[in-house]
């Protein structure tokens, strides 16, 4: 049964949109986004295609961060995840500091727990991630920089792996190894890189292809989005580091590129972008945007100009990405501002003032209606 959902868009009753009007849709590409969006009512979950469906359509997945005690907690955002995602990313739960917060007293309850919930229902999930400076507890911190030995690595990745690598077909084996400003020739000087090297990447990537020979293994990392000096340089040092991971014959399948769009660093612009894209993907290696949000940068301003703005810088990033063959994926850090990582944690607010305070970068809004970004976000998924 088709229903149609207005200005072009018609829902195929089986997950799928379809065009209906090319030249209203192009009328809709230049409305005003205050046009109003149907809330995650009935009408919203039965007429509107997902997210994942439209990404579909672009032969890519579609996912967001979610933690598994606020999907438990949470109905609304349980029906939101199993209505737009056909993937998922832990947003913490997968880290060595969640997992094992002291040594050799391992806590599975919220990875399991997630790792059964997207397996119920058929969801890929992302494993975010086996070595990352900031999840690395303090006690295999201390032990790394002491006794400089390997085994504490390997041993981490062999507990992890063994359990999960019948479930997760990704993982971000390395997070954040890049700092062109004040690390070592590109590289943040964490304490990985202080213990053992700049070798140590092509060695972790070397361990998980050993525990984990099918998966697809990513270097997953931030500020690559905007057309400045700082975020150029990191550019070349991402650039870089493949290139010395190539040439070595490092297991390198893939790079997540994070996205938390800044509206206070833009406005963006497609080309260095483009061009990034386009260099990694020359490696022969696959793209996923892992971590996509936009971070406002007014928050005093109207709703709705608010809102088009966040709109309008997410429409942007994804046609570009999107545009790159090799981007298989995209997913956001969270899908309501209700759980969004940006929040900034400021208690005692006014009602009024709390709600104006939130950071609106995300598809859904705290009360989980659907804004200008996820419309948009099913337009750049759309165009062809
Ligand atoms: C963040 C989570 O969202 C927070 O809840 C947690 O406290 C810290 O980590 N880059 C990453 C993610 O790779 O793992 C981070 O997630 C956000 C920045």
């Amino acid at each position: 049964m088709r229903v149609s959902i207005g200005a072009g868009w018609c829902y195929d009753g089986r997950g799928e949109i379809v065009h209906t009007r090319r030249s209203a849709l192009a009328a809709l590409a230049g409305a005003p986004l205050a046009w109003t969006c149907p809330a995650l009512s009935r009408e919203h979950s039965q007429t509107t295609p997902s997210l994942a469906a439209a990404a579909r359509t672009r032969g890519c997945y579609f996912g967001a961060a979610v933690r598994i005690d606020q999907i438990e907690a949470d109905p609304g955002l349980r029906n939101m995840v199993l209505r737009d995602c056909s993937a998922l990313a832990p947003e913490i739960h997968f880290k060595w500091d969640q997992l094992e917060p002291r040594e050799g007293h391992h806590i599975f309850n919220a990875a399991d727990g997630l790792a059964d919930f997207a397996h119920a229902h058929g969801l890929a999930l992302r494993g975010h991630t086996l070595l990352w400076d900031q999840s690395t507890p303090r006690w295999a911190k201390s032990q790394l920089l002491h006794e400089r030995d390997w085994t504490l690595v390997a041993r981490h990745f062999e507990i992890v792996l063994s359990r999960y690598r019948d479930r997760v077909r990704e993982w971000d084996v390395v997070n954040e190894p890049i700092d062109s400003e004040s690390g070592e020739a590109g590289l943040r000087a964490n304490a990985f890189l202080r213990t053992f090297g700049p070798g140590y990447i092509g060695r972790a990537l070397t361990e998980a292809r050993r525990l984990a020979p099918d998966a697809c293994l990513m270097i997953n990392d931030y500020g690559f989005d905007y057309d400045n000096p700082v975020e150029a340089k990191r550019r070349r040092s991402m650039l870089r580091l493949v290139e010395r991971l190539k040439r070595e014959g490092a297991p390198l399948d893939g790079i997540g590129v994070q996205a938390h769009l800044d509206l206070s660093k833009g406005p963006f612009r497609p080309a260095p972008v483009r061009e990034f894209l386009q260099e990694l993907a020359q490696f022969g290696i696959e793209i996923v945007i892992t971590e996509f949000d936009v971070r406002e940068s007014d928050r005093s301003a109207p709703l709705d100009l608010r809102d088009r703005r966040v709109a309008d810088e997410a429409r942007a990033y994804l046609e570009v990405a999107l545009d790159q063959p090799a981007v298989r994926g995209v997913v956001t850090w969270g899908l309501s501002d209700r759980h969004s990582w940006l929040q900034d944690q400021r208690r005692g607010l006014p009602r009024v003032e709390a709600a104006r305070s939130l950071n609106r970068g995300l598809p859904y809004d705290a009360a989980f209606n659907p804004k200008p970004m996820y419309w948009s976000m099913h337009e750049a998924f759309r165009k062809v």
